[in-house]
C-alpha cells in the first residue's frame, strides 16, 4: 500500500494537450499551472486578518488553450463533476453583458475570474481545457488553483493592470461572487506565490509573505484525505466568519487580530459563550502560528508538532469545525512513533488532515491508518512546491 504519488506535472500537461487536440482539432498555444495547497497551521485565521502557514503542493490545475477572434470562450474540463456537462461556451463579458454564475458549477470559478480580471486592454475569446490532480472538494484548494490558473492564463492573452498581490484579491472576489463562498485570502495567495521547499508565513492583514524553509529530507508532510465531506461545511463557514466578526465588534476591535488573550478574558462578559469560544480559537491560533513558524525555522519539529495538536484540539472543541473522521485520522497518526504532530487542515467538516513526521515512518503511518480508519483514506506525500507558472509548450 503506497501513497498516491502526486501526478507529475508533465503527465497532466500531456493529458490536457491531448484533450485539447481532440476537442478543438489543433495544438494549444498556451499552458499554465497553479498548485493546490495544504495549510500546516493557522486555520480560520485568514478572514480575521491573522497569520497562516500554508505550502503549495505537487498537485496542480493545468489550463491549456488558444485565443480565438470571434469573442467566444469555450471551456472543457477533463474532471468528473457529478451530472454536469464538461463543456460550456459563452461570450467575453462586456459592460452591457457581464458574466453571471450559473451551470455548470465548475465553470463559475473561471467565469468569476474572467469577469473580474483587470485587463489592460481588450480581452480576446479563447478555447481552453482544464485538467487537475488536486482532488475536488477535498480541502486542498481545488477552487483556488482553478481561479489562479485561470488568472495566469488570462495574463497570457492580455496583461493585467495592478499590483501582483491584487491578483489574489481578484481570485478571492471571483469565489465570493460566483461561487458564493466568503473565503479568506490564504488559498489564492499560496497558489500564486508558493515557493519550492518553503512554507509561507502570510500575514493576512499586511499581506506580507515570509518564506520558511521546509526542505529537511529527514521529515515529511503527509496529507490524508478522509474522503468525507459533510454538507454542514458550506453553511457553517459563513456562520463562523460572522461569529468572529461580531466577537471583534463586541470587543471594540476591527478584527480578532487586534485581540490578545488578556483582552479576551477581560471582555468575556461582552460576548456570548459561542462568540467567546470562536474568538478563543482564533486568538490562540494566531499565536500558535507565529510560534510554529519560529519552531520550523529552527527545525524544532517537536514544538511544531505539539502546536499542530493544540490547533486541532482548538478547532475541534472551540471552533467546532472538525468531525469524527478527522478526529480519528489525527488520533491514528499520533499513535505511531516518529509522528511529530497532526491536525485537520482547511475549512473542516471533512477533507484532509496534515501530519508532520519523520520521513521513514510515512509508510508505517499510512498502513496503520489504512487498517484502522473506519472510512477509506487517500494519501499524498508532497514536498512544498512553487506557485502558478506559465508552462512552456
Ligand atoms: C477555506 C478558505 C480559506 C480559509 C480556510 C480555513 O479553505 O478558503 O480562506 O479560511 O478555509 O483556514
Amino acid at each position: 500500500m503506497a501513497a498516491t504519488r502526486p501526478s507529475e506535472g508533465a503527465a497532466l500537461l500531456a493529458e490536457a494537450r491531448a484533450a485539447f487536440r481532440r476537442e478543438f482539432g489543433s495544438e494549444p498555444a498556451l499552458a499554465v499551472s497553479a498548485p493546490g495547497r495544504v495549510n500546516l497551521i493557522g486555520e480560520h485565521t485568514d478572514y480575521n486578518a491573522g497569520l497562516v502557514l500554508p505550502m503549495a503542493l505537487e498537485l496542480w490545475t493545468v489550463l491549456v488553450g488558444m485565443p480565438r477572434s470571434d469573442g467566444h470562450i469555450s471551456l472543457l474540463t477533463t474532471s468528473e463533476h457529478a451530472d454536469e456537462p464538461k463543456r460550456v461556451e459563452f461570450s467575453v463579458p462586456t459592460a452591457e453583458k457581464p458574466l453571471e454564475p450559473g451551470l455548470p458549477r465548475w465553470a463559475n470559478y473561471m467565469k468569476g475570474v474572467i469577469q473580474h480580471y483587470p485587463a489592460a486592454g481588450p480581452l480576446p475569446g479563447f478555447n481552453a481545457v482544464v485538467t487537475s490532480s488536486v482532488p475536488l472538494g477535498g480541502g486542498l484548494s481545488s477552487s483556488a488553483s482553478l481561479e489562479v490558473a485561470t488568472y495566469t492564463f488570462l495574463q497570457q492573452l492580455c496583461p493585467d493592470s495592478g499590483a501582483a498581490i491584487s491578483r489574489a484579491m481578484v481570485c478571492q472576489q471571483a469565489e465570493h461572487s460566483f461561487a458564493g463562498v466568503p473565503c479568506g485570502i490564504m488559498d489564492q495567495l499560496i497558489s500564486l506565490f508558493g515557493q519550492k521547499d518553503h512554507a509561507l508565513l502570510i500575514d493576512c492583514r499586511s499581506l506580507e509573505i515570509h518564506p520558511v524553509p521546509l526542505s529537511d529530507p529527514g521529515i515529511a508532510v503527509l496529507i490524508t484525505n478522509s474522503n468525507v465531506k459533510h454538507s454542514l461545511g458550506s453553511s457553517q463557514y459563513p456562520i463562523r466568519r460572522q461569529q468572529c466578526e461580531s466577537a471583534a465588534k463586541a470587543l471594540g476591535k476591527k478584527s480578532l487580530r487586534d485581540v490578545d488573550m488578556k483582552d479576551l478574558e477581560i471582555g468575556k462578559e461582552l460576548l456570548t459563550n459561542l462568540e467567546y469560544l470562536r474568538a478563543r480559537h482564533v486568538v490562540s491560533e494566531i499565536q500558535r502560528t507565529s510560534e510554529a513558524a519560529a519552531a520550523l525555522s529552527s527545525s524544532n519539529y517537536l514544538v511544531f508538532g505539539r502546536l499542530m495538536v493544540e490547533s486541532h484540539n482548538s478547532l475541534r472543541d472551540d471552533f467546532e469545525v472538525s468531525c469524527p473522521e478527522l478526529d480519528q485520522l489525527v488520533m491514528l497518526a499520533l499513535s505511531v512513533p516518529g509522528v511529530y504532530g497532526s491536525r485537520m487542515t482547511g475549512g473542516g467538516f471533512g477533507g484532509c488532515t496534515v501530519t508532520l513526521l519523520e520521513a521513514d515512518v510515512a509508510t508505517r503511518v499510512m498502513q496503520h491508518i489504512q487498517e484502522q480508519y473506519k472510512g477509506t483514506a487517500t494519501f499524498y506525500l508532497s514536498k512544498a512546491a512553487d506557485g502558478a507558472k506559465v508552462q512552456p509548450l
